[in-house]
């Protein structure tokens, strides 16, 4: 019976199993020994060409002395060289002739990402698209003027705009009823109410706003606090804006990055960023 299941005749252990089952002694096939060898063969040589065996004080060195370290630095050094030729011209630049240049410009919006990411995106949103309170910088609508030196002053000096509560003049709740349906309908020149209550003296003659002032454009349908509902403008007018006289005046104050804050050269990288924000 044996017979039957070891037809080549290999050479056996001598044991059966099931009566009839032999267990072969035989090599296993050549290329799966050379396999076996070439394995802990190439673990031999990956450890005396790399750091890998445990020893004094740390680990063998490895004959190519490469270290995890040592390639990160190296990758480091590279970006460096390359963030340099860029980098260095910037200090002795204004922030518009970096807009100006192309490539530079390119590189600033890239770099300035992290710096925006930081330093503003906590109120004015991740992209630039502004929150409720917090201005829109990707609309070209500017309260002060998206030119590119206005940017640059607003960054470093901050700002804060200046609304009396009821314009600070004396108002009636009809009268400010009135100017509120005007400015939803986005006609605030269609009431006589808005040169007689001095609006215009801010928003100017047509009620397109006034940058030097960061008096917004009444017009344009883009609306700095709440949804350019009629309460919404009530509210406003009624309460004005930073009005320190008034508790419940909106609150709407860019803080200053100038001064230390932030160095000249990151306030130059982020007026270019929020100034090709804007242009987009
Ligand atoms: C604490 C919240 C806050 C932070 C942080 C902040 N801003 Fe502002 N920013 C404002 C507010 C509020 C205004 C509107 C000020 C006003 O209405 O007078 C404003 C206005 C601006 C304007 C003027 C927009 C216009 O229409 O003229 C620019 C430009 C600007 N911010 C850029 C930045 C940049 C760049 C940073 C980061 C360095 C930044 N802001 C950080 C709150 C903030
Ligand atoms: C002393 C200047 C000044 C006067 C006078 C003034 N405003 Fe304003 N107004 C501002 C400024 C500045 C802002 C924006 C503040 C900011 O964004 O920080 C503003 C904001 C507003 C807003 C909010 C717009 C929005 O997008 O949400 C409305 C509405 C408004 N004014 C209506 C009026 C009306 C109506 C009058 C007249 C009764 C008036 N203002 C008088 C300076 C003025």
């Amino acid at each position: 019976m044996s017979e039957q299941n070891n037809p080549y005749g290999a050479p056996t252990t001598g044991h059966l199993w099931d009566d009839n089952l032999a267990e072969l002694t035989n090599q296993p096939p050549k290329w799966w020994m050379i396999g076996l060898h070439a394995s802990w063969i190439l673990v031999l040589l990956y450890g005396i060409v790399y750091p890998m065996w445990p020893w004094f004080g740390g680990a063998t060195q490895g004959l190519m002395g490469w270290t995890a370290i040592g390639e990160y630095k190296a990758d480091v050094a590279a970006i460096q060289q390359v963030r340099s030729q860029y980098e260095d011209k910037l200090p002795g630049m204004s922030a518009a002739a970096i807009l100006a240049d192309s490539e530079l410009s390119e590189y600033v919006v890239r770099s300035a990402k992290v710096l925006f990411g930081d330093n503003c995106a906590a109120c004015h949103g991740g992209g630039g698209q502004g929150n409720p309170g917090y201005p829109n910088l990707v609309d070209d609508d500017w309260l002060y003027g998206g030119d590119i030196d206005t940017i640059v002053t607003t960054i470093t000096n901050g700002r804060m705009g200046m609304m009396p509560a009821k314009a600070g003049v004396a108002m009636t709740e009809a009268e400010i009823d009135q100017l509120a349906a005007a400015v939803a309908k986005g006609e605030p020149t269609s009431t006589p109410l808005f040169m007689e209550k001095a609006c215009f003296a801010c928003h100017g003659m047509d009620g397109k706003g006034m940058h030097a002032l960061g008096a917004p454009n009444l017009t344009d349908a883009i609306w700095r606090f709440g949804d350019g509902s009629v309460e919404a403008i009530k509210y406003t007018i009624t309460h004005g804006v930073n009005d320190p006289s008034d508790p419940q005046t909106r609150n709407a104050v860019m803080p200053k990055f100038g001064g230390g804050k932030l160095s000249e050269t990151d306030i130059k990288k982020l007026a270019v960023y929020v100034a090709k924000l804007g242009a987009n």
